[in-house]
């Protein structure tokens, strides 16, 4: 078991205190980041006591540890997956030389810049969740939620330690920048586009775990690719904390859509259409939460940047971003001839042109989660289908409401129809959330603070976490 030590300021499986200079440094920005956490961490809750987990170790095995944390005293630090012996570079231009411990120094502004933009995207979500608390439908939601804050803070962590640690002074400037910028802040925003959006209430809270957490996912998995062993090791540990925000997203959206069905079999509704006679039992009608879910899989599409990209060429020859996956594809992993197909639109039609491998990499990680997104959506369908309701729950053409690569100067249908500007203002409501559709969702956001109890448009969950029962009361709050 690799364990995590505790009993220092910053908790470290790193060695931190063989390490002076960086324990200084980190030292001294961790002022900053509370000062951060308390102005733009969960609103009105961090006094309250929160069934938080906290890993004890970086194997599996150490993570079932919980207990009740007030979130500013959560125990963030450092903590690294286990070092793999022998591990070589797996791609790239470098491929089968041993893995770098330190940086190249050729490699090391677009390192930087990797480590800087995943960093960034961290607080992001902490600031763009921040009021969620004061509307949670459960005190199991409202625990979940503050895990999932919690954790990306630790991201934040993750993120500054490797700046510090190995880009010396630039990378004490970058760090320091993690903490001045805000989401959807007109001076200083956020890096990427999702994550200057607002987060305004839990449907889309959902939403965004289960899309934009999942771009999270796919962006880990090929930085843990990385020949620059210390990114690599750090994102291995990150992707464990990341699948329970897909989890807490999948399974939200999922209860939502259960509780949705069972209020129309229950009222002997057939017609998942007839939205007011849905809305007026105060549940959420599905073609409502199919447009939620066009606009968060197409905002979230849009991180993964252009689908030709010589940057995202560049950083798997050197060797620093590899593909989802890398060791279980068969190939020379250099890419020096291969092609790979990307939808593009010629002449008004969409149609598959292969293109070198190399640059389209952006596009074959989008395919990659665009097929994990699938999988979760068709778990939800289930749930429609067992409840005997006509409807399916679908994932929008790639091409719908885009503003990032080929596709964001045209408008198309979530069918993939093409669509003049004219008929896309006219019609677009049908597709993403109307201000009507927002004024809704937001109507049914009111707090349920009773233990066991939930709000009336979403399902309790099957089994509550920690195998408590249903009843804990998992945040205790301060009154
Ligand atoms: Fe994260
Ligand atoms: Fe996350």
């Amino acid at each position: 078991m690799q364990q995590i030590n505790y009993d220092e300021l910053i908790p470290n499986n790193v060695n931190l205190s063989g390490d002076r200079r960086l324990q200084r440094a980190l030292e001294k920005w961790h002022p900053g980041y509370i000062d951060w956490w308390m102005s733009m961490g969960p609103d009105g809750f961090q006094a309250s006591q929160v069934y938080l987990r906290t890993a004890v170790s970086v194997d599996p095995k150490g993570w079932a540890n919980f207990g009740f944390v007030k979130m500013p005293d959560y125990r963030w630090g450092i903590f690294l997956a286990p070092a793999e012996e022998g591990r070589t570079v797996g791609f790239g231009r470098h491929k089968g030389e041993p893995a770098w411990q330190e940086v190249p120094g050729e490699y090391r502004a677009p390192l930087r810049r990797l480590i800087s933009i995943q960093g960034d995207t961290e607080p992001a979500s902490v600031e763009q969740q921040r009021h969620l608390g004061k509307t949670a439908p459960s005190l199991y939601d409202m625990r979940n939620l503050f895990q999932v804050n919690v954790e990306e803070g630790r991201h934040l962590w993750a993120m500054v330690y490797l700046l510090h640690a190995y880009f010396g002074r630039d990378g004490r400037e970058e760090a320091e920048a993690l903490l001045q910028r805000r989401s959807g802040d007109e001076d200083k925003p956020r890096v990427l586009g999702a994550f200057n959006e607002d987060t305004p209430h839990w449907l889309a809270f959902f939403m965004f775990t289960f899309f934009t957490d999942r771009d999270g996912k796919f962006q880990l998995e090929s930085l843990a690719q990385s020949g620059f062993d210390p990114l690599s090791r750090t994102c291995r540990f990150m992707l464990t904390e990341e699948a329970h925000h897909m989890f807490v997203g999948e399974s939200g959206v999922m209860r939502v859509v259960q509780r949705t069905v069972d209020a129309m079999n229950e009222a002997g509704i057939t017609d998942p259409h007839d939205v007011n006679r849905i809305r007026e039992m105060g549940v959420i009608d599905l073609p409502t939460i199919q447009k939620y879910m066009n606009f968060h899989f197409s905002v979230s599409a849009d991180l993964f940047g252009s689908e030709m990209s010589t940057n995202a060429a560049n950083a798997y020859t050197m060797g620093l971003k590899g593909r989802y996956k890398e060791e279980k594809i068969d190939d020379d992993h250099q890419l020096h001839d291969s092609v790979y197909p990307v939808l593009k639109l010629v002449d008004g039609e969409f149609r598959w042109v292969e293109e070198p491998a190399l640059n389209a990499l952006n596009a074959r990680l989008r395919d990659d989660y665009v097929k994990d997104c699938a999988a979760g959506v068709k778990r939800w369908n289930k749930v429609i289908e067992k409840a005997g309701i006509e409807f399916t729950l679908e994932i929008p053409h790639i091409a719908f409401n885009r503003q990032m690569g080929q596709f964001s100067d045209v408008h198309a249908t979530p069918k993939g129809d093409i669509l003049d500007d004219a008929a896309w203002e006219q019609r677009k409501d049908e597709w993403l959330p109307s201000s009507d559709d927002e004024t809704y969702v937001h109507s049914l956001m009111k707090a349920v603070t009773e233990p066991g109890e939930y709000a009336g448009w979403i399902a309790a969950p099957k089994v509550a976490i920690d195998s408590k029962p249903g009843d804990f009361e998992f945040v205790r709050i301060a009154s």
